[in-house]
């Protein structure tokens, strides 16, 4: 059962048993919301088979490492949808603490102990399935997740489409359903984007109907509308790139 929580719920489940209220069902996902730097990130995976992933994570690692161990999930897997710009990703921390793989898109040019994916590729957590997509646009390498739950369906449910956020390469993600959840590594206040919703969530067909960059078919015209009124880059944009590809200490 599909349950989005916020972040206090989330610390209650924290808070609670070793085996929280969740464990024994199928799909989990819990989204961790965060102010500095503004960013969302996401622990998911299947109850039923105790296995999970992290995706985008920002911060106290131990925050995921007892949201995990709560809902009896042992996380394999770390994702970073893409090089981040503005902050330190809690990433490889995370991944070598719970013993996970830390999972890159295969573009990234990088040092260190990382695992490469690339467009179509499939990672399974038990009965979630989660297909890579290349999604280019906000980086190069930015990768979104198409995430299916076959005890549910065997078409994909959300998309996690980090700072992609929908315009970043607009002809995959028009090929997805409308029904497709949307779930954004960012919301209002992110140096990664223009004019966002506080609202973080959306779905494909509420977004191909409302949003500009959406209903632009003509190559040109997308690209001239995504590099007007592009943001500043966050301060240390580079630097921090280079820290998160492992390039820099
Ligand atoms: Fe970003």
């Amino acid at each position: 059962m599909y349950r989005a929580r916020n972040a206090t719920e989330t610390e209650s489940v924290q808070r609670g048993a070793v085996r929280g209220p969740d464990a024994g069902i199928e799909m989990i996902l819990r989204p961790f919301s965060h102010t500095e730097p503004v960013a969302i990130s996401y622990l998911f995976g299947c109850g039923g088979r105790g296995c999970g992933a992290v995706v985008d994570p920002v911060g106290d690692i131990e925050t995921y490492l007892r949201a995990a161990e709560a809902s009896g999930m042992r996380i394999l897997y770390v994702i970073d949808t893409h090089i981040h710009a503005d902050h330190v990703s809690a990433g490889r921390r995370l991944a070598s603490a719970a013993g996970a793989r830390y999972v890159l898109a295969a573009q990234v040019t990088g040092a260190g102990a990382f695992e490469t994916v690339r467009d179509r590729d499939v990672l399974e957590l038990g009965n979630v399935s989660v297909e890579v997509l290349h999604t280019p646009g906000h980086t190069p390498e930015h990768v979104s997740l198409l995430v299916t739950d076959r005890t549910r369906a065997h078409e994909p449910w959300f998309v996690m489409t980090g700072h992609t956020l929908m315009v970043g390469d607009v002809g995959r993600t028009k090929a997805l359903p409308d029904y497709v959840e949307v779930l954004p590594g960012a919301f209002s206040g992110s140096v990664c984007g223009r004019s966002l919703s506080g609202k973080p969530f959306s779905t494909i067909g509420f977004e191909r109907r409302h949003n500009a960059g959406f209903r632009i078919d003509e190559e040109a015209a997308f690209v001239r509308f995504m590099s007007a009124d592009i943001p500043v880059p966050p301060p240390g944009a580079a630097e921090l790139r280079a820290v998160n590809a492992g390039l820099a200490a």
